[in-house]
């Protein structure tokens, strides 16, 4: 089983200067719980700009650098290697926008953080048919002090195989 989970703006923008463009704690809280216990993979410039693998998760980072050694996480250099451990687990991909458009085809479930702003970016979440997915459930985020948008959390799951 492979979910994505992402985040993106109203015109689908995820990055900005290797981060987030925007800045919103409870998405963070979001994805910590969904991806709790689980086995994560990311591209190799995601990683740098996190600095580190992170806490109580498989961290699997993906480069075509043969050389690339990490102290904190698995590091593999192909997505059949990926594909073959979604068949045994459930694996999450956690971005960013190269890697999203790699599994994008293989994907099962989207867990989709959808911020109601334009924030503006220079990494977009790939071109994604929508009438390919169903929301089969949604959740308004709060919007407080610390997190001063609105955006809420979609899960979809593929109309057909
Ligand atoms: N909003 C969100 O939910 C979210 C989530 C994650 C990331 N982001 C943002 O996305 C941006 C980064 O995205 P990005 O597209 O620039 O980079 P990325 O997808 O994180 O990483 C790209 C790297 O992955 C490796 N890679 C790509 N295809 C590969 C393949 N077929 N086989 C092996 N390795 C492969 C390459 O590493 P090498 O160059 O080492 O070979 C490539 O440079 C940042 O701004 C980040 O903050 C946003």
């Amino acid at each position: 089983m492979l979910t994505f989970i992402w985040a993106q703006d109203r015109d689908g923008y995820i990055g900005k200067d290797n981060t987030m463009p925007w800045r919103l704690p409870a998405d963070l809280q979001h994805f910590k719980k969904e991806t709790d216990g689980q086995t994560i993979v990311m591209g190799r410039k995601t990683y740098e700009s996190i600095g580190k693998a992170l806490p109580n998760r498989e961290n699997i980072i993906l480069t075509r650098n043969p050389n690339y050694v990490l102290p904190d996480a698995k590091v593999v250099h192909s997505k059949e290697e990926i594909l073959e451990l979604a068949t045994e687990k459930s694996v999450f991909i956690t971005g960013g926008a190269e890697i999203y458009q790699l599994f994008l085809d293989d994907a099962d479930v989207l867990i989709v953080t959808h911020v109601e702003a334009e924030c503006g970016g220079d990494t977009r979440f790939p071109a994604i048919d929508w009438k390919k997915w169903k929301l089969i459930k949604r959740e308004d985020g709060v919007r407080d002090a610390k997190n001063d948008l609105d955006f809420w959390y979609g899960w979809y799951e593929k109309e057909a195989k």
